[in-house]
């Protein structure tokens, strides 16, 4: 089976983004890859959040992924700093890695331009450990964004320079764009995507928010500044409206163009009160899963545990053979 490794960051309450477009397709992969699917409290630490913020946000996340149907019994499920392996290999791996390959990065231009106030070297190294959570797992294949793929060919040209230095130690990975992938975009903003660290909370949609203010969330959304009230899907012209039909797509199993017809003559409320309703009944029995997952802390910490050990087991003969490559001495 192919081997697929993909991971969110614990900052914040994962959004219907992240459900939609990665967790839903991390469900589905689980019978046809050997899935490695973690918690990256590592990178969540480049903005320095709260402790306690992070070890809910960690277990929230490890009990949201469960409810959406991540099963433990078919995949390896971690969270990131359990397996130390992920920050070893990283330092390995910085010094095969240029100043200037980092200096292109643009996610991490598009931050240092954000906040100024916190530009730590973690932030401009993240590309590194994310390097490293990959080629641990010779994962085949990553999943990935528009946004990440910048940092999955560093990944791969990392990978690259070090196989030609010392042999064929690591998987090349290739970037993996999923057949149902959706990229949900930001309510108020929908050129923008949907992030659960948005500062303005009537951007996004959490997996755990009350279906009231989920309703009232979407019924504010930004549909478009067009006079004329029609609903159709452009993304150029309507990009409001389109996230918003995207959105009503995943949610029911429709495609946009079986559900455009139905709005020839409606006002833009009805799409947004169906959009309500489709995103809440999708919702809900992932809500009621998540409560029963997040009080039960023995389950959890079993969860974590096996996950830990197989996650483990796996990245340190990769790592045991990075270290020789490199002539680290083994501890007798
Ligand atoms: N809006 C989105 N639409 C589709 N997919 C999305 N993903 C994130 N947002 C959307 C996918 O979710 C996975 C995990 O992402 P992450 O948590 O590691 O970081 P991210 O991509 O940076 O997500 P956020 O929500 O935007 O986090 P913050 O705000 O902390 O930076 C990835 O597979 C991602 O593609």
């Amino acid at each position: 089976k192919p081997i697929v490794l993909s991971g969110c960051q614990p900052s914040g309450e994962l959004t219907i983004g992240n459900y939609l477009g990665a967790l839903k397709q991390w469900v589905d992969m689980q019978s046809t890859h050997e899935c490695y699917y973690m918690l990256v409290d590592q990178h969540a630490i480049t903005v320095r959040p709260k402790a306690e913020d992070l070890r809910n946000a960690t277990l929230d996340g490890l009990a949201l992924y469960l409810a959406c149907g991540v099963d433990p019994e078919k995949s390896t499920i971690f969270i990131q700093s359990h397996v130390p392996a992920h920050a070893q290999l990283s330092w390995v791996l910085n010094c095969y890695t240029q100043m200037g390959e980092l200096n292109r990065m643009t996610q991490y231009k598009d931050k240092s331009q954000k906040s100024e106030a916190n530009m730590n070297s973690g932030l401009f190294t993240y590309p590194v450990l994310m390097a490293a959570d990959i080629l641990l797992y010779g994962a085949d294949r990553v999943p990935v964004g528009d946004d990440q793929k910048q940092h999955l060919e560093l990944a791969r040209d990392i990978a690259t320079r070090f196989n030609n230095l010392y042999g064929d130690i690591f998987t090349v990975p290739d970037p993996f764009i999923p057949e149902h992938g959706a990229r949900v975009m930001s309510l108020l903003e929908p050129t923008k995507k949907m992030s659960k660290s948005d500062t303005n909370p009537g951007n996004f949609i959490g997996l755990l928010e009350d279906p009231k203010k989920i309703a009232k969330k979407i019924k504010r959304a930004v549909t478009d500044s067009d006079e004329q009230a029609h609903i159709y899907y452009d993304l150029e012209e309507k990009p409001g409206v389109s996230n918003l039909l995207s959105l009503l797509s995943c949610a029911t199993g429709k495609s946009v163009a079986e559900l455009v017809p139905a709005y020839e003559d409606k006002m833009y409320g009805h799409l947004k009160g169906d959009v309500a309703n489709a995103v809440v009944a999708l919702l809900e029995p992932i809500q009621t899963k998540f409560h029963q997952y997040r009080a039960d802390t023995e389950f959890l910490e079993q969860v974590m545990r096996n996950g830990a050990e197989k996650a483990s087991a796996r990245a340190n003969k990769v790592l045991a053979s990075v270290y020789e490559a490199v002539g680290f001495i083994p501890r007798p």
